[in-house]
């Protein structure tokens, strides 16, 4: 069975007490979550340290939201992958429509990215998505299909079976407009049914996320989809509270 995965990008948000705190109260509320719902924080670099000690041994997982595209060296303000694992994070936030569209990442660059993440030992969320106009002309299914081409494509099996990915329709980020659960439903089964191209029957055990102004009120409804493993939470992953009534809705 795929698992389900609720994972929380705090994107650039939080001082590092706040988000100690944050993490705390995240550990302390998991205790209502299914077990078999997989838990992930994602919060900025600086924090990683602490939120690390506060998350060691319980069931939360932790994220970085990003990592360089090279092993080491002069590059300056960028973080290497094997600086994210040691200090046991587990997943990185790769290919995020907010890193794609202001820093521009293309799938040239993600490829490295998520190749260094896995030979580190990380498994990369990596985020696809379409934005308004590309829905809007009836263009989604065919960018999605590109960007898992560009990259999941250039994966060994083996590497595809750690990645998880999240879909986040560009529209619905931080706009309080969230997909329906019959749009979300189609597009995460398109997306299933590429990765079968390559990946044959290994696409059923992939964990596909739909991220986009998901919230308690909406949660469940999306998380009953066959295709929806679960989300990935911006805003709402910023209250403890909220980010625990979305895990609960499985
Ligand atoms: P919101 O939940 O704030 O719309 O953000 C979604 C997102 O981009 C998560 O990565």
């Amino acid at each position: 069975m795929r698992k389900h995965i609720v994972a929380g990008n705090w994107k650039m948000n939080t001082t590092v007490a706040e988000g100690v705190e944050l993490a705390k109260a995240v550990v302390a509320a998991s205790a209502e979550v299914p077990a078999d719902v997989k838990l992930i924080i994602a919060p900025p670099f600086t924090h990683l340290y602490p939120v690390a000690e506060v998350v060691k041994g319980t069931r939360v997982g932790l994220s970085a939201q990003n990592c360089a595209d090279h092993v080491k060296g002069a590059y300056t303000g960028e973080v290497a992958v094997n600086m994210i694992s040691g200090l046991g994070a587990e997943y990185v936030i790769l290919g995020h429509s907010e890193r794609r569209e202001y820093y521009g990442e293309t799938d040239a660059t993600l490829v490295e990215k998520v190749k260094l993440a896995l030979a580190e030992g990380l498994s990369p969320i990596f985020c696809i998505g379409e934005k308004k106009e590309e829905r809007e002309a009836g263009r989604h299914f065919e960018v999605v299909t590109e960007q898992v081409k560009n990259v999941l494509f250039e994966l060994s099996a083996e590497e595809m079976a750690k990645i998880v990915v999240a879909y986040e329709p560009v529209w619905a980020i931080g706009t309080g407009l969230t997909a329906t659960a019959e749009q979300a439903q189609e597009i995460h089964a398109e997306i299933r049914k590429v990765l079968a191209e390559k990946f044959g029957e290994l696409a059923e055990e992939i964990s596909i996320l739909y991220g986009g102004s998901c919230k308690p009120s909406n949660a469940k409804e999306l998380f009953a989809c066959p295709d929806i493993d679960g989300g990935l939470i911006g805003g709402a992953a910023l209250k403890a509270e909220d980010f625990i009534g979305i895990a609960v809705s499985f």
